[in-house]
C-alpha cells in the first residue's frame, strides 16, 4: 500500500497537482514557534519545506522527511540559501524512521502536517510510538490530520488520534476546522512529550 501511496504522491508532484502546498506556514506553527526558543525541528512528510524555512528564518535547525524525490526536489531548492549544516533533508519512509540513522533525536519539535493521516492503518501504531522516541522530555509534537471520509482511506479520527499518541505524549489541545483546501473536516493537535 505504501509503494501505491508513494506513486500517487510522485505522479501529483511531477504533475504539479499539490492542492495542499498552500506556500503558507500554518498559524498553528507559528503560534508554537513564537513560545518555544529555537531548538531542533523535524518535519515528517515535509513536502516542499515550506514550514522548514520558515523555521530556519527563526533560526531553528530543521531536519525534513518525504518519500517523494520530487518534494525533497523542490523543497532543496527552497532551502537552498540556508546552511546544509542547519537544514538536511532525506527522502525516505516516516514509518520506517528507526532505519534512518542520520537523525539529529531528540528533538525539540516534530511536526506532521497531512503526513501520518496517510499511513497505511496496520503502519500507524508503529508510527505514533516512534514520535515519543524522537523528542526530548517536555518536546513539543504538532500534528494536522483530517478526519476519515467515505470515500478515502485518508484520515484519523480525533479519537483514534488519542488512542495512537497518547499516553506517552499529553494532548495539550485539540482544534476542529476545515481543511480549506480539500473542504473535509480536520483537526489540529499539540502534544507533549512527557
Ligand atoms: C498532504 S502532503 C503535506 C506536505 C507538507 N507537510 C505540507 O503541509 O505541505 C503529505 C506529504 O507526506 C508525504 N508522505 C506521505 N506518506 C509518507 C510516508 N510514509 N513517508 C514519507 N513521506 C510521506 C507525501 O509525499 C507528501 O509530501
Amino acid at each position: 500500500m505504501n509503494a501505491e501511496q508513494r506513486r500517487n504522491f510522485s505522479e501529483r508532484y511531477a504533475a504539479g497537482d499539490m492542492p495542499w502546498d498552500s506556500g503558507i506556514t500554518p498559524p498553528e506553527i507559528f503560534e508554537i514557534l513564537s513560545e518555544l526558543p529555537p531548538g531542533k525541528a523535524l518535519d515528517l512528510g515535509c513536502g516542499t519545506g515550506t514550514v522548514m524555512r520558515d523555521l530556519l528564518r527563526r533560526g531553528w535547525r530543521a531536519d525534513g522527511i518525504d518519500f517523494v524525490q520530487g518534494a525533497i526536489d523542490l523543497a532543496r531548492d527552497k532551502l537552498q540559501q540556508f546552511p546544509a549544516e542547519t537544514c538536511r533533508l532525506f527522502r525516505h519512509d516516516v514509518t520506517k524512521l528507526d532505519t534512518l540513522t542520520s537523525l539529529r533525536a531528540p528533538y525539540d519539535l516534530v511536526i506532521d502536517i497531512g503526513c501520518g493521516h496517510c499511513i497505511d492503518k496496520e503502519a500507524a501504531p508503529g508510527y505514533a510510538k516512534a514520535i515519543p522516541q524522537m523528542l526530548k522530555v517536555g518536546g513539543a509534537f504538532m500534528l494536522y490530520a483530517s478526519h476519515p471520509r467515505p470515500d478515502s482511506t485518508v484520515g484519523w479520527a480525533p479519537a483514534e488520534v488519542e488512542r495512537l499518541f497518547t499516553p506517552k505524549l499529553n494532548l495539550v489541545w485539540h482544534r476542529q476546522g476545515t481543511d480549506t483546501a480539500i473542504g473535509v473536516a480536520s483537526s489540529w493537535y499539540r502534544f507533549q512529550r512527557t
